[in-house]
């Protein structure tokens, strides 16, 4: 559909010979645009960026900067059915656990553009992943194909082959999280776990269990942060403007070569990394530019702490696909929670009907509890609220109190202590043997 609305306006364009120089110019656009997002760039290395004042733990991985507070975690490789190789994370020693570990297993995953360290980033009184360690639950932490620590393919070079970025949240949900599973059950010996997805993380979930019989049974529980399934009422300006930009021009960034964006290490990466570091202005920009890219509250008062902004654009954003960023900008239109949208003609050869198929929700037959904000400028709570009335198992909706919890408040706020981990302790609490 997109396809032929703009093979249409450049042919209308192209008709009118004033107009020739504008397509160039976008054409160029275009080209720069991915050169920027793709470019792996500046390679400062770590001595200089610490030397330029970057904030230490920023420069740290997952096993590092755990260890730097006290945690002891081991890294694990996955390998998927469609060969991509992923890393998890397991935090085998916590700080403040100081008894037997709590079955069953524990999987934790990030969402859009994250990767594992985004549970850190707010330092050990507020990072999920440390909360949930404390409490001594046996916790892994994923990282979807894509991202830094999972950019792994037994015979694809990401950096080479475009097939390797030829996914979205259908490839994650069938392949990604199904072996992360596997993976962990396998290794604990446990027949099922508790599963906990933010925004995407709980997205690609739903994919799983509607696209991979079975594998819904293997999970006790789901506590669901922020889920992301179809975002019609997502009242971002920004999010939505990027991801339909990307919709209506992937054909045309995969001409000029651009698969992957917004990587780790990337020109876009390092230059926030740099800039949300340089001073307190440049900082108090930073945080802004969170602001408005994820709350519809301009109130909003600052739960994310200037440790933590500085801290995080290290590890974020961690990259992705063009194609899943253009699948949101689908999801964005759309009322229905659907795979990608190739145009009427595409879609009956791929699909054997005009529409995409839907998710099957029925199939999300795993208990789900969910956790939302009032005030989340990506995933509405008429989104959430939709969902969680096709799903056939919700055990309970929380609004988070206050009236300010927007989207990245879930991994950066410094208040998760008081307002979403009692809640999600609670239902793991409930959810575990021993
Ligand atoms: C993290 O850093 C350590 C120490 O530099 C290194 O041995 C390890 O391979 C890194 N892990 C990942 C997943 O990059
Ligand atoms: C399952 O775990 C065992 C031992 O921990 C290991 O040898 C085996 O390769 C694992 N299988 C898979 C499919 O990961
Ligand atoms: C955070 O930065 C802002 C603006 O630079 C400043 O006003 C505030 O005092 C800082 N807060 C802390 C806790 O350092
Ligand atoms: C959706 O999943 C449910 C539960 O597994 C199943 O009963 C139903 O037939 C499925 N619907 C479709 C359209 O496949």
């Amino acid at each position: 559909m997109f396809a032929s609305e703009v093979l249409r306006s450049v042919d209308n364009m192209a008709s009118k010979r004033s107009n020739t120089f504008k397509v160039l110019l976008a054409s160029l656009a275009v080209a720069a645009l991915g050169y920027v997002l793709r470019s792996p760039s500046l390679y400062l290395r770590r001595e200089t960026k610490s030397s330029l004042g970057y904030p230490k733990d920023s420069l740290l991985n997952f096993t590092e900067l755990t260890a730097e507070y006290g945690y002891l975690s081991e890294e694990h490789k996955v390998l998927t059915d469609d060969g991509y190789i992923l890393t998890m994370f397991r935090i085998v020693k916590a700080r403040n656990c100081h008894r037997a570990k709590r079955s069953p297993p524990v999987l934790l995953m990030h969402g859009l553009l994250q990767s594992s360290d985004s549970w850190i980033d707010s330092g050990p009184d507020a990072g999920l992943a440390y909360l949930i360690s404390d409490a001594c639950y046996d916790l892994w932490l994923g990282n979807v194909r894509g991202n830094y620590y999972s950019r792994g393919h037994v015979r694809l070079d990401p950096d080479k082959d475009p097939a390797y970025w030829k996914f979205y949240i259908e490839e994650i949900g069938i392949y990604d999280v199904p072996a992360m599973i596997d993976y962990v059950l396998n290794y604990t010996g446990f027949q099922k776990l508790n599963y906990i997805g933010f925004s995407q993380g709980t997205g690609t979930f739903l994919v799983m269990c509607s696209e991979k019989p079975g594998y819904c049974d293997k999970v006790k529980l789901v506590i669901s942060l922020a889920p992301a399934s179809r975002q019609m009422h997502t009242q971002s300006k920004i999010f939505r403007t990027v991801t339909q930009t990307f919709y209506r021009m992937e054909g045309l960034l995969s001409m000029t070569g651009l698969q992957e964006v917004f990587s780790k290490g990337g020109f876009s990466q390092e230059f926030v990394a740099f800039f949300c570091q340089l001073s307190g202005v440049t900082e108090r920009l930073c945080e802004k530019v969170i602001d408005a890219f994820d709350h519809v509250d301009s109130t909003h008062l600052g739960s994310i702490t200037n440790q933590t902004t500085r801290v995080l654009f290290g590890h974020f954003p961690a990259g992705t696909s063009v194609h899943n960023m253009a699948r949101y900008g689908q999801s964005m239109n759309s009322g229905r929670f659907e795979k990608f949208d190739y145009g009427r003609e595409q879609n009956l050869v791929l699909y054997g009907s005009e529409e995409p198929p839907q998710y099957n929700l029925s199939a999300t037959t795993v208990p789900v509890m969910c956790i939302y904000g009032k005030n989340d400028g990506l995933v509405d709570t008429r989104d959430v609220e939709w969902l969680m009335a096709q799903l056939p198992n919700v055990l309970e909706m929380v609004k988070v109190e206050d009236p300010q919890w927007n989207h990245m408040d879930v991994t950066y706020s410094q208040y998760t202590g008081d307002t979403i981990f009692p809640k999600i302790n609670e239902y793991l609490l409930k959810y575990t043997s021993a």
